[in-house]
């Protein structure tokens, strides 16, 4: 699909076919598995001021906590009880853990055969390294957005260029290397969502998050109103078309925009979800956005969700661990 049919289907309404079409690559490139990933948000402490972020580092509102290296452990000891496969630890750009300490606390987790996934933003080429060496399989970083002007505006002080950076010393690195975006950021037209998917396919990733960007009413962001639905939908649809065989999640972000929000994006295309499995004392707190799902939940609450909605979608949980199909 070229850039201009892309745009097309962004700017139409008519997505039946589409959707279809998305489900049918799905099928035949990745199959009817759905994979598992158990997220631990481990820290909302953030030295970034991202706009649309609500734990940027502006926003006093929030009640900032930071989990031990303990308890990261053992809430990777859960996803083995609970039979998730994958780990992915995420933070905030928060300092206060050295890489040596991270490097500890991958090693332990990797002792539980789990496979372990990095979402801690931007880090020396060294750190990424060490992480590496220390048993870390995979690393999210979403571009969020490839309009660059927008990329400048929307995270004051960091460039886009160095976020490319980071992902090519990623691959170089050879982690199975994840990037995203948002959609429906203010300012966002659909032709740079049209060259976002083609940047996807670029930096042949193996994994692709697509969530909606969400107002949090303690950002400058505040008054900006969220997308419809389906254009998230759309967005999921045209990159599994485009990629074929990437790992898309059904994110959170998605099922907090709409209760039936994850069911849909598993028929258009997504292939993974990630149930949380933080600490339930902790949750509230990762309020990257309001209205957070699964913030009164458990780790096992999330886990029989999420199987649930797998059957229920006439799919299957995924077998092992869900590594790259490149
Ligand atoms: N709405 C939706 N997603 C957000 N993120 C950050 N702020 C918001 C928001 N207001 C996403 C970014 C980031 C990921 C961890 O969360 O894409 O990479
Ligand atoms: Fe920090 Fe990431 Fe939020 Fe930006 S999006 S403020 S880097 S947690
Ligand atoms: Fe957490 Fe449904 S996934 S309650």
């Amino acid at each position: 699909m070229n850039r201009n049919e892309i745009i097309k289907y962004l700017k139409g309404a008519d997505t039946k076919e589409l959707f279809a079409e998305a489900d049918r690559v799905r099928k035949a490139f990745v199959g009817d598995s759905v994979y598992l990933r158990g997220i631990i948000e481990f820290s909302n402490y953030c030295c970034q001021d991202c706009l649309y972020c609500g734990l940027r580092r502006e926003n006093s509102k929030i009640t900032r906590y930071r989990m031990t290296l303990d308890e990261i452990v053992a809430s990777a000891k859960k996803a083995v009880e609970l039979n998730i496969p994958t780990v992915v630890l995420q933070s905030g750009e928060d300092n206060f853990y050295s890489v040596g300490d991270l490097c500890s606390v991958v090693k332990e987790i990797k002792k539980f055969n789990l496979a372990v996934t990095m979402s801690i933003g931007e880090r020396s080429y060294d750190d990424y390294c060490k992480l590496k060496e220390a048993g870390a399989d995979r690393y999210l970083l979403r571009f969020e957005t490839s309009d660059e002007e927008l990329y400048a505006k929307l995270r004051p002080g960091k460039k886009f260029s160095q976020r490319l950076q980071c992902l090519k010393w990623l691959k170089e690195l050879k982690y199975q290397a994840g990037s995203g975006i948002m959609v429906g950021l203010p300012g966002q037209s659909m032709e740079s969502i049209a060259d976002d998917i083609l940047l996807f396919k670029d930096l042949d990733l193996d994994m692709i998050g697509i969530g909606p960007f969400l107002p949090h009413p303690n950002t400058p962001l505040a008054q900006n109103k969220s997308i419809e639905l389906d254009l998230v939908l759309k967005v999921i649809a045209l990159t599994r078309i485009v990629t074929e065989n990437t790992h898309i999640p059904a994110t959170t972000a998605v099922g907090t925009l709409d209760s039936q929000g994850r069911q849909k994006a598993l028929k258009c295309g997504a292939n993974v979800i990630m149930p949380n499995i933080t600490p339930t004392k902790y949750r509230k707190y990762y309020e990257i956005y309001p209205d957070k799902i699964c913030v009164d939940e458990d780790a096992t609450k999330c886990r029989g969700c999420v199987e649930g909605m797998i059957l229920a979608s006439g799919r299957k949980v995924g077998v092992g661990f869900g590594h790259s199909l490149k």
